[in-house]
């Protein structure tokens, strides 16, 4: 283990000695002016001016939860947990309404993000969010890492529904069930019920005939259906216990060898897989790491601690850029 130990020090001080020189703002300015093919890699953090909160901070949503105790979870990130769904998907339905991205505008952040990509030097946004700004602000290039309320997938038959469709359940706080698995069980019920009415007619006709003994109360596990209820819908964002989507490791795959520069923003970087992008870039790549608290876990070369949009607004200033006002938003 001593010499692989040693190989990887080893790799992390040239590294660092190679990059050593990477320490301020300056710097900074000049690494966003010159690259060309930059990551963002972005949180909650640059939805906050928004009027989202984000997750761990002292008055964030798992603060609140925690201090609201109103939904009983043992660990407020129960609520975004899929066995805990599956259990009682009432209580993310009765919370749910809180974060769903309906009357929420882009922030400087968001709209710097577009900047990169209209200036050509956006390779890609990897948003663990998912309010979907991104996408309100005009960027194109953006991964939703984390998936979003965009759509909406039944558990049981996988059927996917477009995000609006449990829109008024959200609202009402009420649990979306699968329309496709209902007609699915109907069905099955229907041929059931025909099948048991022909064999009771060819028996009375003499006909020797093997007697469906289902009844009306087995008939829902008929062949066709499988029993139970109809399945539960979810939106398509990932719960802890969920596996990214594999576009996300494609994406990383194709990118690691393009990247030349990693700015990261409004994250505490605690959740994998997505925390561990830094780890999957090469070590020749700088990385630039923007946000209200540090983070102890990397070193990124550059860090810039501070109110993100802030941050932003003052690298394009001296860059001469101007960030898009409010009003140049596109909708999608
Ligand atoms: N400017 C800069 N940084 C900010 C600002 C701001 N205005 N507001 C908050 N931050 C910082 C906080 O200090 C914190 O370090 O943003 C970070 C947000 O961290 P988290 O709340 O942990 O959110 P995030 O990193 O996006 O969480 C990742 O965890 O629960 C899951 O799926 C959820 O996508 C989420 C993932």
């Amino acid at each position: 283990l001593l010499p692989f130990a040693n190989v990887a020090l080893s790799r992390v001080l040239r590294r660092r000695k190679r990059l050593a020189h990477l320490s301020s703002l300056q710097d900074a300015i000049n690494l966003l002016r010159d690259s060309k093919r930059i990551i963002i890699l972005s949180g909650a953090g640059i939805s906050t001016s928004c009027g989202i909160p984000d997750f761990r901070s002292s008055t964030g949503l798992y603060a609140q939860l925690q201090d609201e105790g109103e939904y009983e979870l043992d660990d407020p990130q129960q609520m975004f947990d899929i066995r805990y769904f599956r259990e009682r998907p009432e209580v993310f339905y009765s919370f749910a309404k809180q974060i769903y991205p309906s009357n929420f505008f882009p922030s400087p952040c968001h709209r710097w993000i577009k900047l990169l990509e209209d200036r050509g030097q956006l390779l890609r946004n990897y948003t663990q969010n998912i309010d979907t700004l991104e996408n309100l602000a005009g960027v194109t290039k953006v991964l939703q890492c984390h998936g979003s309320f965009s759509t909406a997938s039944c558990l049981r038959c996988k059927t996917r529904v477009p995000g609006p469709t449990i829109e008024p359940y959200i609202m009402a706080q009420k649990v979306p069930y699968c329309g496709t698995c209902r007609e699915t069980r109907d069905r099955g019920l229907e041929i059931r019920r025909a099948r048991k009415e022909a064999a009771k007619k060819s028996k009375l006709k003499g006909k020797a005939k093997e007697w469906d003994s289902g009844s009306e109360e087995e008939d829902s596990d008929g062949s066709e259906w499988g029993g139970g209820e109809p399945g539960i819908i979810k939106p398509d964002i990932t719960f802890f216990g969920q596996a990214l989507d594999s576009e996300f490791d494609q994406c990383l795959f194709k990118d690691r060898e393009e990247v030349d520069l990693l700015v990261i923003i409004g994250t505490s970087l605690k959740v994998a897989p997505v925390s561990e992008v830094l780890t999957h870039i090469p070590h020749s790549v700088p990385q630039i790491f923007i946000n209200l608290t540090p983070v102890h876990h990397v070193q990124p070369d550059i860090c810039l601690l501070g109110d993100a949009d802030s941050i932003v607004t003052y690298l394009s200033t001296q860059l001469g850029w101007t960030i898009p006002p409010p009003s140049v938003v596109v909708h999608p």
